[in-house]
Order: C-alpha cells, then sequence, then structure tokens
C-alpha cells in the first residue's frame, strides 16, 4: 500500500485516482486545513474505490505512526504542506514548523517501520534565483527567496542525507504551476476561500465573482515585463508521479536520490495567460498593474529533458488547453 499525504487536494485527488487506477491501494493522510472530505467521494465516484483515510497531521508524529501500525506502507507519496510563497513570507514559523519538522516526523516514522521509498513534491523555488533559466537538475539550488523556497530546499537536503546514510529511495520531483482538473470534470482546483494562483483568479474574475485581476507588476526583465511561469496541466504532472513509483520500484538500488524537473519546456508571461483566456471567454478581462508581490521572482521555467530520458515522461497538454478546460468547467457549473 501507498501513503499520500495532502493538504491541498486538487493536485492530489488526482494522483489519487492515478494510483488508483494503475492498480495500487492506497492510503490518504490530510489535516483537512484547506480541504474537504468531499474529495473522497469524488475519488470513488471515479474509481469506484473508496482509499482509506487518516484525518491527521503531520506535525502529529503519533497520528503518523498509527497508519504505519494499522497499514503495510510500501512507499509514500509526500505531497503535505503549505504552499503560498506570499503566505510564507508572512508566516515564517508556521512554514518551517508544518513543512520541515513534518517531514522529520513523517521520515522517521518511516524509517522505523521499515519504508524508505518516498516521492517528494518539491518546486522549482529551489533553484538560485541568480542563474538563468531554464534550470537543468543540477543548477545551483540555493538563495530561496522565501520561506517556503527555503522549506523545500531544507527538506530536500534532508532526503539527500538520508538516501546516503539511511538507504532511502527518493524520486525528488520539482514543479512549478500546475494548473487544471480530472477530465471526469469532477475534481477541480477549488481553493476554500480567495485563490493566490494566477489561473483560479482568472477564472474568478472571467466568471465576473472578482472584479479585476492584479497583475503584480511589469517591470520584470521579460518578454512584456509581466511575470514568466511553466505551467503544466496536473494531468500530465500526476501521471509524472506514477513514472516516478514505477523508477523506484524498478531501479535495482540500495539507495536512491534523484531530482528531476516537471515541466512542459515552455513558458507563458501573465500577459500572455490573460490574452489566451481573452480568446477563449469571449470578453475582456478586467485587471490592472499593481505593485510587486513580495517573495515573486521574474522568471522560472526548466529544461524537461532529464524526466524524458529516465522516467519516460513528457508533458502532454498545453497551457492553452488548461484555460480551456477550467473555463468549460466553470460554464458547466459543476461544483
Ligand atoms: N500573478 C499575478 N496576479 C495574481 C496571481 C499571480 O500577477 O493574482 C503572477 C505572479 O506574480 C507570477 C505568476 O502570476 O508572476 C504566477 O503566480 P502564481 O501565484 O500562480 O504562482 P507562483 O509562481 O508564485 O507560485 C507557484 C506555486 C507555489 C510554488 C511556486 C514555485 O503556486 O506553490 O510556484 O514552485 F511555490
Amino acid at each position: 500500500m501507498l501513503l499520500l499525504t495532502w493538504w491541498t487536494w486538487y493536485i492530489w485527488s488526482h494522483a489519487a485516482v492515478t494510483f488508483i487506477e494503475a492498480g495500487y491501494d492506497i492510503a490518504i493522510l490530510d489535516n483537512l486545513s484547506n480541504s474537504s472530505k468531499e474529495v473522497l467521494k469524488h475519488i470513488e465516484n471515479i474509481t469506484w474505490k473508496a482509499p482509506k483515510f487518516y484525518e491527521a497531521d503531520i506535525r502529529d508524529k503519533d497520528a503518523i505512526e498509527k497508519i504505519f501500525k494499522e497499514n503495510k506502507i510500501d512507499g509514500v507519496i509526500h505531497f503535505a504542506g503549505l504552499k503560498a510563497v506570499w503566505e510564507s513570507c508572512d508566516k515564517p514559523y508556521e512554514y518551517y514548523e508544518n513543512n520541515v519538522v513534518g517531514s522529520n516526523n513523517l521520515f522517521e516514522i518511516m524509517e522505523k517501520y521499515n519504508c524508505k521509498d518516498i516521492i517528494f513534491s518539491s518546486s522549482a523555488t529551489v533553484y538560485d534565483p541568480n542563474e538563468n533559466p531554464p534550470f537543468i537538475e543540477n543548477t545551483p539550488t540555493w538563495n530561496t527567496t522565501n520561506p517556503y523556497g527555503t522549506t523545500k530546499f531544507i527538506i530536500e537536503n534532508m532526503l539527500r542525507d538520508l538516501a546516503n546514510h539511511r538507504d532511502f529511495r527518493v524520486a525528488n520531483l520539482r514543479y512549478f504551476n500546475p494548473v487544471w482538473a480530472h477530465e471526469s470534470w469532477l475534481i477541480w482546483e477549488d481553493p476554500n476561500d480567495i485563490p493566490n494562483n494566477l489561473l483560479p483568479y482568472i477564472m474568478k474574475v472571467a466568471s465576473w465573482e472578482l472584479p479585476e485581476l492584479s497583475i503584480y507588476w511589469d517591470d520584470y526583465d521579460t518578454i512584456d515585463g509581466t511575470g514568466v511561469r511553466d505551467y503544466i496541466h496536473v494531468v500530465d504532472l500526476v501521471e509524472a508521479h506514477l513514472d516516478a513509483w514505477k523508477y523506484l520500484e524498478n531501479s535495482g538500488k540500495k539507495a536512491v536520490f534523484e531530482s528531476f524537473n516537471l515541466w512542459t519546456g515552455t513558458w507563458t508571461s501573465v500577459k500572455e495567460m490573460i490574452a489566451y483566456t481573452e480568446e477563449i471567454i469571449w470578453h475582456p478581462l478586467n485587471h490592472e498593474i499593481v505593485e510587486r508581490r513580495s517573495g515573486d521572482i521574474a522568471s522560472a521555467y526548466c529544461s524537461p529533458i532529464k524526466a524524458k530520458e529516465i522516467l519516460w515522461w513528457k508533458a502532454k497538454l498545453t497551457v492553452k488547453q488548461a484555460i480551456k478546460d477550467s473555463w468549460n468547467f466553470i460554464q458547466t457549473n459543476i461544483r
């Protein structure tokens, strides 16, 4: 059985569906801080299988141990953690405690129960912003610009230590801006409150739920002055987790620490995202330029070659497809 640790459900619920459909038994650990049990019903509707669910927090070591006692856990897909860049600048200690201390608890219990295979959900924020993109996996990681990125940097290094000294096998997946939902249209990116991330925010403006989009400044050194990112369809992203798991299972090695960038290999600016959206929604999207957001960087995109060569994984869906899927979903209003 595989254990999936979550704290925000939209990506991770896709992962649950993908692993169940591939024939794995899974258990889910979630503290429900930014999610709801509703999603379990959706997963069951799609897969016809109810995943085992534990309402638990990775800061609570006893709660983690209970799961390992009650189940034979062969590996962990570790998504749990707080994830908003700007919020982490505001609440650094919460980020250190949830992400770093929580991960430490998890790794300690994993070793206690001789479970040493793990896929870690990391981020391109670990790359040194003084380096020029496209980032490759051995581009220096350092000089993180915000506490969220720092926690990812620390956890990556903890896992590297555990591979070197405790025979952990780690697939460290670095990704950036996952967008959109499952083709069943049952699982959607649905933050409990006003979204921080670009596409969910754009969708709320497009559907008149919010009055306008704030563009966080347009004087960056990019194609049109606005932030540039590699937006990846969530369906592509979770496929990579399955490929990474198979890679660990078949590696035949005693210890592994391998990082992979998960990207499409293309990039899009905020203004381009607005233009693509306007093409799809057929009306202008209200927006204004405001001050830079704390912790933001100008550009982040990278080379997806290593994932292609080793995991045989390649993103298939485009950012325009992601926008289209989001908009179709909003219009059908299935929530
Ligand atoms: N942006 C706006 N207005 C908004 C929201 C975003 O202009 O209302 C801009 C940002 O300045 C940035 C781009 O849109 O240039 C993307 O911003 P997001 O908030 O969607 O995503 P980030 O790149 O800031 O953060 C994402 C994930 C984080 C992760 C980070 C790096 O949301 O969880 O990538 O891995 F940490």
